[in-house]
């Protein structure tokens, strides 16, 4: 691939060298953007002089406290749709979304690009910035000179606003400027606060209010309908602690992509998402300990975790307003760990058959699982691993037409995957191309040399203006642990 033909058909500019952020200052810069957010909404609610107040109060400066002590002076910073602590970008999961996109948007409402924080702070000095920031109106023409000057007049000296960093091509979250994608990804971590709310309302045993993921997964529907398929890749970020939301979210998106595939009109696509967002419904019966267990469970703890599609059922039962979805979704839920082949469980005699939205919930709700790390394995397997075990060895637990469906959906090399380019790079794949299912979009993390790049995104779809030929193509899937390449640090 030429130098012109990458930037003609990069997403973003790969540039630059690696910045990994040191451990210290992930847990640090994560934890000073939850506390602060934290600080300026209890401000909202109640008065800095309000007992209510004093608990953000004292975990905002001790935190502030603790980075200057490590840091000397250090800075917060909101480029395009990320958060960075000095150089470091901070890392957004589903637990710190909601808590940086609140910053995000307040820092921007205020034509704020940060803060800088030059020395320990004071609780009065705190309390006076809390109030002004909360005080700036946000409709003036300059709101940044409006708090700033107010800030200086009250001596507030040691927090420092800072402008508008505005992200230049090539340079830290360029890549991430494009409004598809921020969608893409605030879709998602909405749909997993859903998918959160739905389960802890099922396992509290209170009442299951079904709007709000209905909302989330229609957002998910018309992103599919779009064609906006980054919010496949975003299936491939795994985490650890938010696995049973975020899986259910996942099964949701890759189910709808799948229904897309196999035609269902879009009425289909949104009762499907929502069954499958409630398909391990009764996993919130399930206590805890055996869920995460990390050995092999014994007869009565298999019995238990078995008996989810069952307590699914129940728990869709018993919400309100029983419907056409919701006996759609307790089908979902009884049949999804049925197989094809008339393996699997719950065994019920003359029930042994999958309706349509199982038979692709199997099929999406298998690979996500395999993709998944999880307490009782040692490695997850990579999403190319996962997809050749069911195209071989498992092949007839599922419908093969579906099957098949499937795999021009997520592609050869689905989202997640490293592979080694004919250019000799090698790259990550981010999204699925709905033409060719062995081209796919590749963010490329190392150079022809095996040098670390970061940001580039090469569409192999594309070709060179000159001679017609594809700018790359994939020769091989990679493991990720052979190249020290951090699959949940490249895709975020
Ligand atoms: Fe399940
Ligand atoms: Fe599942």
């Amino acid at each position: 691939m030429n130098d012109a033909t990458r930037a003609a058909t990069s997403v973003g500019a790969a540039k630059g060298s690696p910045s990994q952020p040191s451990a210290r200052l992930a847990i640090q810069g994560r934890n000073l953007a939850v506390r602060l957010c934290v600080l300026l909404k209890t401000a909202r609610v109640h008065d800095v002089g309000n007992a209510a107040f004093q608990g953000p109060l004292a975990g905002f400066i001790d935190t502030i406290d603790q980075m200057w002590t490590a840091e000397g002076d250090f800075k917060i910073l909101s480029v395009g749709e990320f958060l960075y602590v000095n150089q470091h970008r901070l890392k957004v999961d589903a637990s710190s979304y909601p808590s940086y996109q609140y910053l995000i948007d307040e820092f921007r409402a205020r034509g704020l690009g940060g803060f800088a924080f030059t020395g320990k702070l004071t609780p009065p000095e705190v309390k006076k910035f809390v109030r002004l920031f909360l005080d700036v109106d946000t409709k003036a023409a300059e709101p940044f000179d409006e708090f700033s000057t107010s800030l200086t007049k009250l001596s507030v000296e040691r927090i420092v606003p800072l402008r508008t960093v505005v992200p230049v091509v090539g340079q830290v979250g360029s890549e991430e400027v494009r409004d598809s994608r921020k969608v893409a990804k605030r879709t998602f971590y909405r749909a997993i606060e859903s998918a959160r709310t739905v389960m802890l309302s099922a396992r509290d045993r209170r009442p299951i209010d079904l709007r709000k993921a209905k909302r989330a997964v229609q957002g998910i529907v018309d992103l599919i309908l779009e064609e906006e398929f980054s919010v496949l890749g975003l299936t491939a970020l795994k985490n650890h602690d938010e696995y049973t939301f975020q899986h259910c979210v996942n099964v949701s998106i890759l189910a709808i992509a799948l229904g897309q595939r196999l035609g269902l009109p879009k009425r289909l696509l949104g009762d499907l998402g929502v069954a499958a967002i409630l398909h391990d419904l009764g996993k919130a019966a399930v206590p805890s300990w055996v869920l995460n267990k990390s050995g092999r469970l014994d007869t009565d703890e298999w019995n238990v975790m078995n008996d989810h599609p069952i307590q699914g059922v129940k728990m869709i039962a018993k919400m309100r307003g029983l419907n056409e979805l919701a006996l759609r979704s307790m089908i979902v839920a009884f049949q999804h760990h049925l197989n094809y082949d008339k393996s699997g469980y719950p065994r019920l005699e003359g029930c042994e058959d999958q309706c349509l939205f199982s038979r692709i919930v199997a099929v999406v709700d298998c690979f996500d699982a395999m993709t998944a790390h999880r307490a009782y394995r040692r490695h997850a397997f990579t999403p190319y691993e996962s997809l050749h075990m069911m195209i071989t060895e498992n092949v007839e637990k599922f419908d093969p037409i579906i099957l098949k469906a499937f795999i021009h959906t997520v592609g050869m090399y689905p989202a997640g995957t490293v592979v080694l380019l004919d250019t000799n790079e090698i790259g990550i794949v981010v999204e699925p191309s709905p033409h060719d299912i062995f081209r796919p979009k590749v963010k490329l993390l190392r150079d022809r040399e095996r040098r670390p790049v970061e940001g580039g995104v090469v569409d192999l779809n594309a070709r060179d203006e000159k001679n017609g030929a594809y700018v790359a193509s994939v020769v091989s899937a990679l493991n990720p642990e052979e190249y020290d390449i951090n699959v949940a640090e490249a895709l975020s």
